[in-house]
């Protein structure tokens, strides 16, 4: 397998012509060059990324959920409520400290650009996560929501997966490993948050705990954003180095973190929320693996599977979607854009 080469801080002697330009594998100068750009849904991506600025100090009135919390979530809704923002700690956490690993050996500044935005949005998501427990849970279980994976073997096990794709291709960066490095970050932005999302917006549909929905809601839409990078720059690599895209790796890849989804999303809801049983779990997340298949260009891996469960939350997940509808633009309608600017008026 062919090694890969992290990118230079400045290399006098690279071209950055963008009619040659590629977006992994090329030399460039590493000036920050913007005038010339050739992938422009990277372009429109930054605009609706700077348009989504926000922090979690706008979301008003989570004291009340402190009080809700306590009085009235049950022992379930609880615990429930503890765990995801265990294992959501953890992959914002991961997300922050790896994306500019990842961006070391991408090769085009307009989608450098836009990973450094993603990793500062990536932590603003861990500072939210901050100020729910600073605000709403007891500071008595700060400790054991962080360090949850210290004591949930099945926990453990997750983020270490997770790690362990990443960490292999930092040991030996190589085609294969990126490859699947890739892929992994797309999965972990386009399937991991959503069952979680959903449980926030099943409390919310019931009144309870709604500034934290609201909190989510924007975390949501960041992540949206994010599946949108990565799912680009996987239709990229195909078009650009179709040596290096496998299919098969993006399908099998898919049926594990579906597989592993569906686990401990049992496991953390234990067949006792409401609107959120176990056959729900499984159906949400094959239909989710779905669309994101679908956003590849790819046929469904579960074919059975076109309902969505959770299709009354729908409204609650859109509210915040509807001056930017990204996800039915692609490669090819961005780039017919060609002519647009870098300014623009909010
Ligand atoms: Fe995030
Ligand atoms: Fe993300």
């Amino acid at each position: 397998m062919t090694k890969m080469q992290a990118n230079l801080i400045f290399n006098p002697k690279g071209n950055d012509n963008t009619e040659q330009r590629t977006i992994i594998k090329w030399n460039k100068t590493w000036l920050f060059q913007l005038n010339s750009t050739k992938y422009n849904w990277a372009k429109s991506l930054y605009q609706v990324m700077i348009w989504n600025f926000w922090v979690p100090e706008k979301v008003k009135w989570l004291w009340e959920d402190s009080i809700q919390f306590k009085k009235e979530l049950n022992e379930d809704e609880q615990r429930a409520y503890k765990w995801i923002l265990s294992f959501l700690i953890f992959l914002d956490s991961i997300q922050t400290v790896n994306l500019p690993n990842f961006s070391d050996y991408i090769t085009a500044p307009e989608v450098n650009l836009i990973l450094s935005i993603q990793t500062y949005q990536e932590a603003i998501h861990s500072q939210s996560y901050a100020v729910i427990l600073e605000t709403v849970v007891d500071a008595i279980w700060r400790d054991e929501i962080y360090y949850f994976w210290r004591d949930d073997k099945n926990l453990l096990e997750r983020n270490e997966f997770i790690w362990n794709i990443y960490q292999r291709f930092l040991d030996n960066p190589n085609d294969e490993n990126f490859f699947a490095w890739i892929i992994w970050n797309f999965l972990l932005e386009s399937i991991y948050f959503y069952n979680w999302f959903a449980f926030f917006d099943t409390l919310a549909s019931q009144s309870k705990m709604v500034a934290t929905d609201r909190m989510i809601n924007y975390i949501r839409r960041d992540e949206l954003t994010h599946v949108t990078i990565f799912a680009n720059i996987i239709k990229e690599i195909k078009k650009e180095f179709p040596k290096i895209y496998n299919k098969d790796v993006i399908y099998e890849m898919m049926d594990t973190a579906v597989k592993q989804e569906i686990k401990w999303s049992k496991h953390i809801l234990q067949n006792k929320i409401i609107g959120m049983n176990d056959e729900n779990v499984e159906k949400y997340t094959k239909r989710l693996a779905n669309d994101r298949l679908n956003l590849l260009w790819l046929e469904p891996l579960y074919k059975d599977m076109v309902s969505n469960p959770y299709k009354h939350l729908d409204a609650m997940q859109n509210n915040n979607m509807e001056k930017w509808n990204f996800f039915e633009s692609t490669v090819t309608n961005y780039s017919q854009s060609s002519a647009m600017n870098w300014s623009w008026e909010f």
